[in-house]
């Protein structure tokens, strides 16, 4: 039983591969093991050649390939891809390199129904523990990063479910403000993640260090970003909370290229929400009818609740953008925008946009005295 199991027992574990973390992460298809327990040391030394063998070593055959159901073919994809960012951050184009991981890469990426190359669920989730976990450096804050990460997945699937259910309801039935409590607790663990970031990665390892194996390598022509962590789909949470109906054009354009990352259930539950009306919105709507009279308790309670969640996500977010300013403070960046593609300058807007909205929310309910300060 994993995690997952545990906090979103909602889901249909053993009808989606994505989600059986225990055998993906056991699984060694390629027989990878020994070969990267030795790229950290290959990385190290910039050994080009060495990771140029590695990777054509690993390529599988096409009849192998074929033979991979999805939790193997994650797995494959998990190992292959360590070796194109660990190439791509020495300066080479890994396809460049070895040209014969093309096909492989865009049938690992049909076969699992992702992008043809390693996201930050390889990456994190879905890389073993222990002696076998897959690291570029092997440096501790390397994996207190991978952790970080890994830690906020099961409350984000656990969410998936919650935000649906909220996307059903109007803030005058008291199930919205039981179902915003649920996600209250659940974006919670973005809280911690970046605590455990703060308190156990220094940003001049990540901007030195981390951020040149997360580069985008080309596929055929087109460019994929880097398992990077801003591909930690916070967006499945602001989507129905805000987002939907109240974002900015640079987020909106951030989403769009950041959701091809993700796994095809939520790529879904964004097509299926991206349309909808905010619970923001339908809240601020139910107020303007309430027009200052005696507002009924549920609604006064949806808003309580919807503002606790706001300010979670905006403890958050200030946190983040801290260390992020620091990692791409001028004396010590190597890059200007984020491994996802993205400047700081991005992360300042979310936050603004996230403030704002719970700013809205909070003076629904504050005493005109208060809400006037
Ligand atoms: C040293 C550590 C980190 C740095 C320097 C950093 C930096 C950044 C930067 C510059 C962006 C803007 C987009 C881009 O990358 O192109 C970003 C986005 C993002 N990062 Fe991080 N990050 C760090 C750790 C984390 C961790 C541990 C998490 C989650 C557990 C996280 C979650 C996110 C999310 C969700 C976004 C999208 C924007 C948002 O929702 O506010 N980051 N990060």
């Amino acid at each position: 039983m994993t995690l997952y199991d545990l906090v979103a027992p909602g889901l249909d574990v053993l009808g989606e591969p994505r989600y059986r973390i225990a055998e993906i992460r056991a699984a060694d298809p390629l027989g990878a093991d020994a070969l990267l327990a030795a790229l950290p040391a290959m990385n190290a030394e910039a050994d080009v050649p060495a990771l140029t063998v590695a990777l054509r070593t690993l390529v599988p055959d096409e009849d192998r390939v074929a033979s991979l159901g999805v939790v193997d073919a994650l797995a494959a994809m998990r190992d292959l891809g360590i070796l194109l960012g660990s190439l791509k951050r020495h300066g080479t184009q890994p396809l460049a390199a070895v040209p014969e991981a093309l096909p492989v890469l865009e049938e690992l990426g049909r076969r699992t129904d992702m992008v043809p190359r390693d996201t930050v669920h390889h990456y994190t989730t879905w890389n073993p523990l222990g002696k076998r976990r897959r690291m570029y450096t092997g440096d501790p804050m390397e994996g207190n990063l991978q952790d970080a990460v890994r830690m906020v997945f099961p409350s984000l699937v656990a969410s998936l479910d919650t935000c649906a259910e909220l996307a059903r309801l109007e803030p005058y039935d008291p199930c919205f403000a039981l179902v915003l409590d649920r996600i209250a607790q659940q974006v919670q663990a973005m809280v911690d993640a970046i605590d455990l970031t703060v308190a156990r990665v220094s940003p001049v390892f990540f901007a030195r260090e981390m951020r040149s194996y997360f580069e985008e390598i080309d596929v055929a022509g087109r460019d994929y970003l880097g398992p990077a962590a801003a591909q930690v789909p916070l967006w499945l949470v602001d989507l129905t909370l805000w987002q939907c109906d109240r974002g900015n054009e640079r987020y909106d354009a951030f989403l769009d290229d950041s959701v091809q990352y993700s796994l095809p259930s939520w790529r879904a539950h964004y097509a299926a929400h991206r349309g909808g009306v905010s619970a923001v919105s339908k809240l601020s709507a139910a107020f303007s009818w309430e027009g200052g009279g005696r507002v009924p308790a549920t609604l006064t309670a949806s808003a309580v609740s919807l503002a606790r969640v706001l300010r979670i996500l905006k403890t958050f977010r200030a946190r983040h953008l801290t260390i992020a300013r620091k990692a791409y403070s001028e004396e010590v960046r190597l890059y200007d925008a984020g491994s996802g593609g993205a400047p700081v300058a991005l992360l300042r807007s979310v936050l603004d946009l996230t403030r704002d909205n719970e700013t809205l929310v909070r003076r629904s309910v504050e005493p005109p005295a208060r809400a006037a300060r």
